[in-house]
């Protein structure tokens, strides 16, 4: 119920294309793919993105292992956990998948606090130093990171990521993304408004937008 089942792929990528040529000069459809990564299946998933001539990748880490942090039907494997040590697994991850250079966007990059599992304000600093870390290796990577506004409906209560990761990121002059991740059509574009207005108030005029995976930017319209 949380992602597309592998056989349903094709059929997806064929009816996506299908409908950039159907609306060509009226709607820009640009078809993207949100590719897990899990640490010791690179192959595979480079096998998936290589298959298809996707607009755009985005890269996330949902598993540690075989738990999905974020499936509201997993988070009884908090209980017991060392928060912290959660956090240090889950950014650990994050750094990995943006140094194999296969995305072009990193997806909700502090969705580790989904659930409002989060460490003590005694460890802040070391939280903080965990999310700088991996901010650093998505700089280095030079892809981009999405501002995914669907945070706000979620126990968590804020965009992925929060406001003090976008301020780092926009120092280190990572290029940015907005999405809604709306899963339903219901909700295409939720909360875009105030992505954009977040992105505004801190100080960006630009996003990144992608074509055959060839990365422009557009300025924001606020
Ligand atoms: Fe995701």
């Amino acid at each position: 119920e949380m992602a597309m089942p592998m056989d349903e792929l094709p059929r997806y990528v064929e009816e996506c294309f299908s409908l950039k040529e159907r609306y060509r000069g009226q709607i820009d459809v640009r078809v993207g793919l949100e590719g897990d990564y899990i640490e010791g299946w690179e192959t595979e998933i480079h096998a998936i993105i290589e298959r298809y001539p996707w607009d755009y990748v985005i890269g996330s880490v949902h598993f540690l292992g075989e738990w999905d942090i974020t499936d509201f039907r997993q988070t009884h494997h908090w209980e017991g956990k060392d928060i912290l040590e959660v956090y240090r697994q889950y950014y650990d991850a994050v750094s990995k998948a943006a140094a194999t250079g296969m995305y072009d966007i990193m997806g909700h990059t502090d969705v580790i606090k989904r659930f409002g599992f989060v460490p003590s304000t005694e460890q802040t600093e070391e939280r903080i130093s965990l999310e700088n870390a991996a901010l650093q290796a998505i700089a280095k990577s030079g892809c981009a990171m999405e501002l995914n506004a669907s945070g706000l409906s979620k126990p968590c209560a804020e965009m992925f990521p929060s406001r003090r990761m976008l301020t780092e990121a926009i120092r280190l002059g990572i290029p940015l993304t907005m999405g809604s991740d709306a899963h339903d059509p219901m909700k295409l574009g939720e909360y875009l408004p105030e992505a954009e207005a977040l992105l505004h108030e801190l100080g960006c005029t630009e996003v990144a937008v992608f074509e055959g995976r060839h990365r422009s930017f557009i300025p924001l319209n606020v």
